[in-house]
């Protein structure tokens, strides 16, 4: 494992000219658009990179961006690894961990997730407080990875605070309507039954999707300082039987996508 993560973090190292990114972006479902706002220094697509997993998702590209973003240098992850892939926990956080070796500090997630609050709207964004890990399998199982961080990983404060306070800030002054809420992490395929939305609100969260949970897992494990975002693309609950597809999803993270924008750069230009 040490010497897979080795070999990406080398590649990539000398792609990057030896900078290190202040911010490593990842980019959920129908969320890849905010690459377009990198000006892109080097394209690396992920079949280059030695080790890297490859995407089989439609709407995950499978390209790194590495460039500008409000002066800032940035490495953008177009396409991410999901669990219902048939990936490992590790494959899923392998970006995470060459990420941290090549020296990034500040992680930002983005997915789109299914909204069980019942004041919540197709399309609303939710800036991510918390999370309850529910995926049958732990990133951090089996040996510890000494190097990056320690057998028992605090989780106190998953979510960066002050990146929290800047997404709200930029929200007030761009008039862009956030929630702030729990992401319940499910390892899909499947969307859920109406009783299983009833479960997650039950339980305390206010969407659910299949993603960001072992990044920022990883991530924490590592020290690295986390902000997500999470699109809300349907709504669930026992009393709701509405259908939902891959389209909806795309198309409702599509409408938020300048949301999405603007909050991305103005955290990345505060932070
Ligand atoms: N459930 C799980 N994952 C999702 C959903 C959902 O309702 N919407 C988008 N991703």
């Amino acid at each position: 494992m040490l010497q897979k993560i080795q070999e990406a973090t080398d590649f990539l190292i000398n792609k990057l000219n030896n900078e290190v990114p202040d911010f490593a972006i990842v980019c959920g479902s129908g969320l890849a658009k905010l690459k377009d706002q990198v000006e892109a220094i080097e394209v690396i697509s992920y079949k280059d990179i030695p080790n890297f997993p490859k995407t089989t998702v439609p709407g995950h590209t499978g390209k790194l961006i590495y460039g500008t973003l409000e002066g800032k240098k940035v490495l953008l992850m177009s396409g991410r690894f999901h669990y219902y892939e048939g990936y490992s926990m590790q494959e899923v956080t392998f970006h995470l961990r060459v990420f941290h070796s090549i020296g990034i500090k500040n992680l930002i997630v983005s997915n789109a997730s299914g909204g069980v609050r019942k004041d919540m709207h197709v399309g609303d964004v939710m800036i991510i407080t918390d999370h309850i890990n529910f995926f049958p399998e732990h990133p951090l199982r089996g040996a510890n990875l000494d190097n990056f961080g320690p057998r028992f990983v605090d989780m106190s404060v998953p979510y960066d605070k002050e990146y929290i306070s800047i997404f709200k800030e930029v929200a007030k002054e761009n008039d862009v309507n956030v929630r702030e809420g729990v992401y319940f992490g499910l390892q899909g395929p499947t969307f859920e039954t109406p009783s299983e939305y009833g479960m997650v609100r039950a339980m305390g969260a206010d969407a659910v999707g299949m993603s960001t949970v072992p990044e920022v897992i990883v991530a924490r494990h590592q020290g690295m300082r986390v902000a997500a975002l999470s699109v809300i693309t349907d709504l669930g609950g026992p009393e709701i039987a509405n259908p939902v597809s891959h389209e909806e999803v795309l198309n409702a993270a599509n409408v938020a996508m300048p949301k999405v924008i603007k909050l991305v750069r103005g955290l990345v230009k505060n932070a």
